[in-house]
């Protein structure tokens, strides 16, 4: 497999740019936060058990997530080009899919944004419960208020996007970022990216790195 990992804080940007991807230039687009989300709507185990951290805005313990992502990746063929948005947030998750020779991972994209932006970018999130469509009020409005542009749904606020969790999951992130980041640029994979941009200009960087 070819895989590309989105790294950065919440609120980056990373759901956003690899949604577009997945859907202009076929790229399969896993992100682990949506497959929680799903779990949890469905009252499966795994959602079951990471409901709590989620809502704290810790991170799902490793052994979970790996054996989560390792499912999803099982049955996709060996010339898939993915891209992991939101795992790995630790580098025993990166190890994990380092491992395996068809899940090493190809290269990883930093995504940098300044917090005052990502904390006015989460609070101001609304997502879609429908599509998973994301907006945000000011810079990303749908074109009716509170409704999805692509299957007219009311659009609901994340409950981790309220203003104490939301400094919970930076703080959380701040942690183990610096040791994702030397991981990834010891294996000379990493490229880091200025993501206080629009989201056309972020994808084209992003296009550039991928057909390198
Ligand atoms: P997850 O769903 O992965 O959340 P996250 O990493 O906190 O990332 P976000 O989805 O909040 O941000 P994003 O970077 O995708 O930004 P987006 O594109 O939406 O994880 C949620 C929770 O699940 C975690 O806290 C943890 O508990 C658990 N979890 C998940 N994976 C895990 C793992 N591997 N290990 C352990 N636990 C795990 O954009 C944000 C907003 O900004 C939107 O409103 C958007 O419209 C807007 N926006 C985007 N780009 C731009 C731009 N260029 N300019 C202006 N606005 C923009």
């Amino acid at each position: 497999m070819n895989i590309t990992v989105f790294l950065g804080a919440p609120g980056s940007g990373k759901g956003t740019q690899a949604k577009q991807l997945s859907e202009s230039f076929g790229f399969t687009h896993l992100s682990t936060g949506d497959m929680l989300r799903a779990a949890i709507k469905q009252k499966l185990p795994v959602g079951l058990k990471a409901k709590s951290y989620m809502d704290q805005g810790n991170l799902v313990p490793d052994s979970v997530m790996i054996e989560v992502l390792e499912e999803a990746l099982a049955p996709l063929k060996d010339t898939a080009k993915v891209i992991l948005d939101g795992f790995p947030r630790t580098v025993p998750q990166a190890e994990a899919l380092d491992k395996n020779q068809k899940t090493r991972v190809n290269r990883a994209i930093n995504f940098q944004v300044p917090e005052k932006i990502l904390i006015s970018r989460l609070t101001g999130r609304r997502t879609c419960p429908n599509c998973g469509e994301s907006y945000h009020l000011v810079f990303i409005p749908p074109i009716k208020a509170d409704t999805c542009d692509k299957c007219a749904t009311k659009l609901i606020q994340r409950t981790d996007d309220s203003e104490d969790v939301v400094q919970r999951r930076l703080d959380v992130f701040k942690t183990q970022n610096q040791g994702l980041l030397d991981y990834f640029s010891g294996q000379n994979k990493l490229m880091t990216l200025d993501a206080d941009k629009p989201v056309t200009n972020i994808q084209s960087e992003i296009l550039r790195v991928l057909e390198r």
